[in-house]
């Protein structure tokens, strides 16, 4: 069943098309709105060519049958140049959109798409005892906000944080805090230390210059000993590798707080420490599992065209991220039997989802997965923040300098301390996060401070503003929000258009979830900003006529509810004043 008026529109253009010609043509129809050539179009190209007759006939032909009853949302069909161009009953359009809004109000654009379908998303997954990087940065932005765009459209997501928290490199960590350790620096500020006592130990073992000190393999083998020891299940050891998971995540959830990201669940690596037998007996019953000469046991994918096999198991009978994953995806797989699982995880993890999926596969996993990469986000080359050689970035000074920057254009400013404080909180994160999201994923990203807080261009405070002026104007006016739509009066071209952009707000929220790219739905903002900001700088609105003031008011009440929610969909948030 159709519920918004842009879709009924479409499928009666498809029915009537289909009476005439007995296809099914809904694929080929285009919905353009406003578009003066027509509201809805259906070039005639490829019809031409399966009757031998050229376009133009076809279109000449179909236009000439055509016929509209009463209660269509059209007033007539063209033809023009090989295409079939239909247009609206605008008034009765008008009054539909608006009535779709009306009847859904917040939960307006949303879709029962996913009705009774999972999808897992595994998104975030920094690693502990490591600085949270700007490519998790992206990975969170992104997870959280496919996480709000698949459910709005309707399916239950399951945000599963899968924590590097496993590993060899514990057994590094736990040699260096051993030896070297001091428990109440560490307790102070984590993250900093623990990842100064990793360095340290690449630094002693030799594993950062080019010689080799002979302590080095000793140094290696005490740390292969400890992961061991670790994976063993040794009390002691799993005490140590316990409370630095903790503190790591007590730091992390500070930059999760700031960024107003949650998950359903945080399982993490080690989740899976006493579940990876089961994928090695899998592999073995397959017959897919190969003992290498050093003892190491791997799978070969040369049959998929990749030469690099996967390794599951050390020579020394360690697990890997691999064998982690494999654990992952069963427990996933059993626990939630997701229609997909999604990896929010960088590009330059291409070649091992490809070997990770091709190998599930193999042992008969059944899970649709994909790999939603993104590429890098190049930071600038100079300032704070540049990425000279050993220069850590601490995500938490990144987000407090955007703070610190919509802070400092609010001074002189007459509103209080927390009021700046809130205005600085969503602004600053809110542009953080769109800069983020509003460029396909799939591109190198750039983080340019001056791009980001533009109040006029494609910026989330372009946004947040055309919000806080929309709900400035409701406030000055007194809306009743209850009113209802005034049919039957004349509407100006800025509020056609309006109206037009915003009945395809459920269109580009099916897009963004069925491609997994947020950036659409920024775009889509972005366009209907701009139409609005052409509203409400052309239009009288307070000063306007009843019945003309209160449908003004009314779809300035649409758009800011379809811009909260949209930006909402994003994880920004917004302001009712800034
Ligand atoms: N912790 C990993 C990293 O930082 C990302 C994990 C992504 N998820 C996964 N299931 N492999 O590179």
């Amino acid at each position: 069943m159709n519920f918004y008026t842009a879709d009924k529109a479409l499928s009666e253009a498809a029915d009537i098309l289909y009476s005439l010609t007995g296809e099914e043509l809904s694929s080929m129809i285009k919905f353009t709105p406003g578009d003066p050539k027509g509201d809805v179009v259906l070039p005639c190209f490829s019809l031409a060519k399966s009757r031998k007759k050229s376009p133009g006939v076809i279109s000449g032909e179909l236009a000439n049958k055509v016929s509209f009853g009463s209660d269509s949302l059209f007033l007539k069909a063209e033809s023009v140049g090989g295409y079939l161009n239909f247009f609206l009953n605008y008034e009765k359009f008008a009054e539909g959109v608006v009535g779709d809004f009306l009847l859904m109000k917040e939960t307006y654009g949303s879709l029962s798409l996913g009705a009774g379908k999972k999808v897992v998303i595994d998104y975030s997954s920094p690693n502990i005892a490591k600085p949270f990087s700007i490519g998790h940065l992206r990975s969170t932005n992104i997870g959280a906000s496919l996480r709000n765009i698949l459910s709005f459209a309707g399916y239950e997501v399951i945000g599963d944080n899968h924590l590097g928290d496993w590993g060899t490199q514990f057994g590094k960590l736990i040699y260096a805090y051993i030896n070297w350790g001091d428990r109440e620096k560490i307790e102070k500020d984590p993250i900093k230390e623990l990842l100064a006592l990793y360095v340290k130990f690449h630094d002693e073992a030799g594993l950062l210059g080019d010689e080799r000190p002979e302590k080095g393999n000793e140094l290696e083998e005490s740390a292969r000993g400890y992961f061991k020891r670790l994976e063993e299940g040794d009390p002691e050891i799993t005490a140590l590798w316990k409370w630095i998971r903790d503190i790591s995540l007590k730091d992390f959830q500070r930059v999760y707080d700031m960024l107003g990201v949650s998950f359903e669940e945080i399982l993490g690596e080690s989740f899976y420490n006493d579940k990876m037998q089961e994928i090695i007996d899998l592999a073995e019953s397959c017959g897919i599992l190969e003992k290498d000469t050093d003892g190491s046991e791997l799978v070969r994918l040369d049959k998929f065209g990749i030469d690099t096999p996967l390794l599951l198991r050390k020579k020394d009978g360690a697990s890997l991220y691999a064998t982690r994953d494999l654990a992952a995806l069963l427990y996933r797989e059993r626990r939630w039997a997701p229609e997909k699982i999604l990896y929010v995880v960088g590009e330059e993890q291409r070649l091992y989802f490809n070997q990770l999926f091709e190998t599930a596969n193999l042992l008969g996993f059944k899970s649709k997965c994909e790999h939603v990469s993104f590429g890098l986000m190049t930071l600038p080359s100079e300032g704070k923040f540049s990425t000279r050689k050993g220069n850590v970035i601490f995500l938490e000074d990144v987000l407090k300098e955007a703070h610190d920057r919509v802070k400092a254009f609010l001074d002189g400013r007459d509103l209080d301390e927390e009021a700046k404080n809130n205005i600085a909180d969503a602004v600053g994160i809110g542009a953080v996060k769109y800069n983020d999201l509003s460029q396909n994923r799939k591109k190198t990203v750039a983080f340019d401070w001056n791009k980001m807080l533009a109040m006029d261009g494609n910026s989330s405070p372009y946004l947040q503003y055309g919000y806080s002026r929309a709900r400035a104007i409701l406030r000055k006016a007194n809306f009743d929000f209850s009113a209802s739509w005034n049919t039957g009066v004349d509407l100006l071209d800025e509020e056609r258009n309006l109206i037009n952009k915003l009945s395809s707000f459920h269109m580009v929220v099916e897009s963004a979830s069925a491609q997994f790219y947020p950036h659409l739905l920024a775009t889509w903002l972005f366009e209907l900003t701009q139409i609005f900001t052409a509203f409400y700088t052309n239009v009288k609105v307070l000063a306007s006529e009843e019945p003309y003031r209160q449908n003004r008011l009314m779809l300035i009440d649409f758009y800011s509810s379809v811009v909260k929610r949209g930006l909402a969909l994003l994880g920004i948030s917004v302001l009712e004043e800034m």
